[in-house]
């Protein structure tokens, strides 16, 4: 019986370390253009590994779009308000899944894949981001998917105009 209540006590302790970490958020992706069909959502959450992206998506072009965060959490004009790629330790234009924070702008995840059917999935883990807090954080900054292909060619990958772009919020702890 002992053991058991020691048991449980430290497994309501764990959790409540996951739960710590555990700051969940998302992304309300709409197309730029009003007369787009793109929509979808990015869902976030902290992670000991990073920041957990993951984004589903319809209505897009088929084939690859450059999908980043961009600086500032605004979708006018054409989404050119979010400004450029996140990029909080000023480093090139690469791919931060692989290369980190110090050697990729910390927005830069590649490109999202759309199926025939227009439909894309993606899921990513950002190391060394946060969605709130810490050196490099997201929330209150927005997602935008690109027109074309990020061809990972500098300064931003050349993937042409703003097709997608939602804001990342707080959902919960
Ligand atoms: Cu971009
Ligand atoms: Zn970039």
């Amino acid at each position: 019986m002992l053991i058991k209540q020691v048991g449980i006590g430290m497994l309501s302790i764990a959790l409540m370390a996951i739960g710590v970490q555990a700051e969940t958020g998302v992304a309300t992706i709409k197309g730029t253009d009003m007369n787009s069909l793109l929509k979808g959502t990015v869902t976030l959450m902290d992670t000991s590994a990073g920041l957990k992206v993951a984004a589903h998506l319809t209505g897009l072009p088929p084939g690859q779009h450059g999908f980043h965060i961009h600086e500032f959490g605004s979708c006018e004009d054409m989404g050119k308000a979010a400004g450029g790629h996140y990029n909080p330790e000023n480093a090139m234009h690469g791919m931060v899944v692989k290369d980190g924070i110090m050697k990729a702008h910390a927005g830069d995840l590649g490109n999202i894949p759309a199926g025939t059917d227009g439909t894309a999935t993606l899921e990513a883990v950002i190391p060394d981001v946060t969605l709130s807090g810490g050196k490099a954080s997201v929330a209150g900054r927005a997602f935008i998917v690109h027109e074309k292909v990020d061809d990972f060619s500098q300064p931003v990958g050349n993937a042409g105009s703003r097709i997608g772009c939602g804001t990342i919020v707080i959902t919960g702890k």
